[in-house]
């Protein structure tokens, strides 16, 4: 059944586990993730960052999401990922998005609160939910090898003003963890995700949940992170299995024989990612 983040993380935030939100730019990745969620009786998020959503096409990708959602019974939402501008996210809120992420965590923290709530104003007007960012969550392949410098690090304080202005539902944090394949060892700063959470009281995001320890992820779920996005692990799998198979069968020149293996083995991922984080059983 279509949900939108809002719903189905108080759900996951009062009852202490986290939901996935789980990348998908294609047909394959995203039914991969829903068909996870279908044999786990588990909620699931199909987000999309700006680049996957343009490569499928906004309003496909939402349709394909929307539809398989009419067919099964889960809550299932389809989220816009990094929403870099108030235009992006109103082209995902057109397509038929159900929750969005503005991250203005690039910006100086007054423009990043004014083009927040703007965003709020719009979303919540079409039932669309919002998650904010405060602190910068890295990517060091683009940004530099020592991503985890804590100066980029959220700031419980001026988090919790800023849920105070904009009135988001969720909260993408910085705690320790980063994007993509080459990050150096996760430390997640616990404490500090306790302590965001005694302020704020709304479900926390930990972007870059690829490859971070399980036992740390665990803690982050029990002090207040209610989802864990993961992206990396599962362009790996895809990914690896097209490239095994190609180089097996050079001659091959049939796509479904190497996207149906390989959509089965983002399932595998995905299906490991919802017991780790708790959330079987929870739809
Ligand atoms: P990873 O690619 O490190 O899993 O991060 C995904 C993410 O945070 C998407 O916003």
């Amino acid at each position: 059944m279509l949900s939108n983040n809002k719903k189905i993380l108080e759900h996951a935030y009062y009852h202490r586990y986290a939901v996935g939100g789980f990348n998908a730019p294609n047909l394959e990745i995203a039914m991969a993730i829903i068909e996870a969620g279908a044999k786990q009786k588990s909620p699931v998020i199909v987000e999309s960052s700006k680049s996957e959503m343009h490569h499928a096409g906004a309003e496909l990708l939402a349709a394909i999401v929307r539809r398989a959602a009419e067919k099964y019974n889960i809550p299932i939402s389809i989220h816009l990922d990094h929403g870099d501008s108030y235009e992006t996210v109103r082209e995902a809120i057109e397509a038929g998005y159900t929750s969005v992420h503005i991250d203005g965590s690039g910006l100086p923290f007054e423009e990043n609160m004014n083009v927040t709530k703007k965003v709020v104003a719009l979303a919540h007007k079409h039932g669309v939910s919002v998650e904010g960012e405060v602190g910068k969550v890295l990517t060091p392949k683009f940004e530099g090898e020592d991503s985890n410098r804590s100066d980029f690090f959220t700031n419980p304080e001026e988090a919790q003003l800023f849920y105070k202005e904009t009135k988001i539902d969720s909260l993408a944090i910085s705690v320790g963890t980063s994007h993509g394949a080459y990050k150096g060892e996760t430390k997640l700063d616990l404490e500090r995700i306790s302590r965001i959470n005694h302020l704020l009281g709304i479900p926390l995001v930990l972007h870059g949940g690829s490859m971070c320890p399980e036992k740390q992820l665990r803690q982050a779920i029990f002090n207040g992170v209610a989802k864990v996005n993961i992206n990396t692990e599962l362009r790996l799998a895809f990914t690896n299995s097209i490239r095994e198979h190609l180089e097996k069968n050079p001659e091959e020149h049939v796509p479904y024989n190497f996207l149906g293996p390989a959509k089965e083995e983002v399932k595998k991922v995905v299906d490991e990612k919802l017991k780790l984080f708790g959330s079987c059983g929870k739809a």
